[in-house]
């Protein structure tokens, strides 16, 4: 099978190219195991990559225009030759598919992804309801691949001032949380025309997301909570 590959490494190529190679696919095979043999056969070829389950997520890619993770992305599921691997767009290249998450690890580190609380901290732990703990579930899931960001146009034109879905889906993930008491504070926080409404709701981020979270819900709860403070 063709699996054609961006290459540039800028301390000795002029400009991007597309590389191919040709794979032997076996049943049961990841991108990732494409990549390792590339990786095999060319050890210039640069990737990120480490757990190899879908849990770190540092394999992100695009292929074939979508963005994926690359270790639980199967082989089998891309019928059509050739398949294209891409580093994630939107983000400066620091080498074939590694690219530059600067700007993403700032925005998510900018909403605080911390628990907040004013009370003093109790003996044992902060207690919650079922129903509170159950809130969280689909935002605590996040494995901060960058897939939905970097498949944001609103992101690639604003990275810096826009937050992304990434980061607001973090930003939910706190202001949801009943053991939360910075509720104000993060909302202030959030204020303007960017951080927040630049979000013009296309969705890529949902369909991007290799763990199946909804970005877009969480930034329409947290605009519903800015409108219903403001009034
Ligand atoms: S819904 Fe919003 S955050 Fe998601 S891709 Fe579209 S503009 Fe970006
Ligand atoms: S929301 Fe999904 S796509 Fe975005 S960083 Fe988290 S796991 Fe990755
Ligand atoms: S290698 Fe860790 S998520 Fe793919």
């Amino acid at each position: 099978m063709e699996f054609q590959i961006y290459r540039f490494n800028p301390d000795i190529d002029q400009e991007p190219y597309i590389q191919s190679f040709t794979v032997e696919v076996e049943r049961g095979m990841m991108l990732r195991d494409v990549l390792l043999e590339i990786k095999r056969r060319d050890e210039s070829f640069a990737f990120r990559h480490s757990c190899g389950e879908g849990v770190c997520g540092s394999d992100g890619v695009n292929v074939n225009g979508k963005n994926q993770l690359a270790c639980i992305t199967p082989v089998a599921d891309y019928t059509d030759d050739p398949v294209v691997i891409r580093p994630l767009p939107g983000r400066p290249v620091i080498r074939d598919l590694v690219v530059d998450m600067s700007d993403f690890y700032h925005q998510y580190h900018a909403v605080d992804p911390w628990l907040k609380r004013k009370d003093p901290v109790p003996e044992q732990e902060n207690l919650q309801t079922p129903e509170q703990r159950a809130r969280l579930d689909g935002l605590w899931e996040c494995i901060l691949c960058g897939c939905c960001s970097t498949s944001c146009p609103s992101f690639w034109w604003n990275p810096q001032k826009f937050l992304g879905p990434q980061a607001l889906l973090s930003s939910w993930r706190f202001l949801a949380d009943s053991r939360d008491q910075a509720e104000d504070e993060r909302l202030n926080d959030l204020d303007g025309p960017y951080k927040v409404f630049r979000c013009h709701t296309i969705m890529n981020c949902v369909d991007a997301c290799p763990k199946h979270l909804n970005p877009t819900r969480a930034i329409g709860h947290i605009r519903n909570l800015m409108l219903k403070k403001s009034v």
